[in-house]
């Protein structure tokens, strides 16, 4: 079933998002080499926890940590450990955070330090896939059409669209319906409608789409080898467009 928020369940997960941004803030700030994942973790959980958040991610069926860090040819649900961050890795963090029993989830990748021009392309591009999807929704538009245009764009600039995982529905779940896939024929699948908050969420890689996933249980990684990106911004959708719920509040507004 896919809920429709009311104006009051909408102010709560501006709140929930308003965290979340903030919490990435924080943690680009810390994002040098040197640092672990570990370390990373814990600045995120207690920031989230001071800000009158809650890291939803912990204890999600069984997640260990209060976000995901992946690195390099990680594509999602990369679990921070002893890992130090080294010159030149491409890092994402992905994590959900709660207010008031409502979720958000917003996901950023980094380059840290120099990296080649093909793998900072990859990262502007999954960047700008993001939008070009967000860029579809509005009342009446089919869900398809979010997932065709990052499609098209992403092969557009020689990327590859993991399929085995989506953006999806969110509330007092992380994970609602519907999902959102990041690939499809527009003009397909459900319509979306005024108030439904959703996660849009290309993963792309430089390499092919192919996907493994390690012994961890959680880790999905590129079966190449090659590096992934990950961009994801909540959203509600309103009469001709979308709001961001989980970026900077100053610059947000109605799209
Ligand atoms: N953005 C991620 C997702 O939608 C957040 C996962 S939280 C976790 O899958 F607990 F599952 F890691
Ligand atoms: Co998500």
């Amino acid at each position: 079933m896919i809920s429709i928020k009311s104006d009051r369940e909408i102010e709560i997960m501006k709140q929930a998002g308003y965290i979340n941004y903030l919490t990435h803030e924080e943690l680009k700030k810390h994002l040098k080499p040197g640092i672990t994942t570990n370390e990373l973790n814990n600045i995120a959980d207690k920031f989230i926890r001071s800000h009158g958040g809650k890291p939803s991610c912990l204890g999600y069926e069984g997640y260990p940590k209060s976000i995901c860090i992946s690195v390099n040819d990680e594509v999602v649900h990369g679990i921070p450990g002893n890992y130090k961050i080294q010159n030149g890795d491409v890092v994402s963090f992905d994590f959900c955070t709660e207010y008031n029993g409502y979720q958000s989830d917003s996901a950023n990748t980094y380059i840290v330090g120099d990296a080649p021009d093909d793998v900072k392309d990859l990262v502007k591009y999954t960047e700008e896939a993001l939008y070009v999807g967000l860029s579809k929704i509005k009342a009446g538009a089919k869900i398809g059409d979010i997932g065709h245009a990052i499609e098209t764009f992403a092969h557009e600039h020689g990327l590859s669209v993991v399929e085995e995982l989506v953006g999806h529905g969110l509330g007092t779940d992380i994970h609602e319906d519907p999902d959102v896939p990041n690939y499809g024929k527009a003009g397909t699948g459900i319509t979306l409608k005024k108030g439904m908050v959703i996660a849009v969420e290309p993963m792309l890689n430089l390499g092919s789409k192919e996907i493994g996933i390690l012994d961890d249980g959680w880790t999905i990684v590129t079966e190449d080898g090659y590096p992934s990106a990950h961009f994801e911004h909540t959203v509600v959708v309103t009469d001709d467009g979308y709001e961001i719920l989980t970026g900077d509040k100053e610059k947000n507004g109605e799209k």
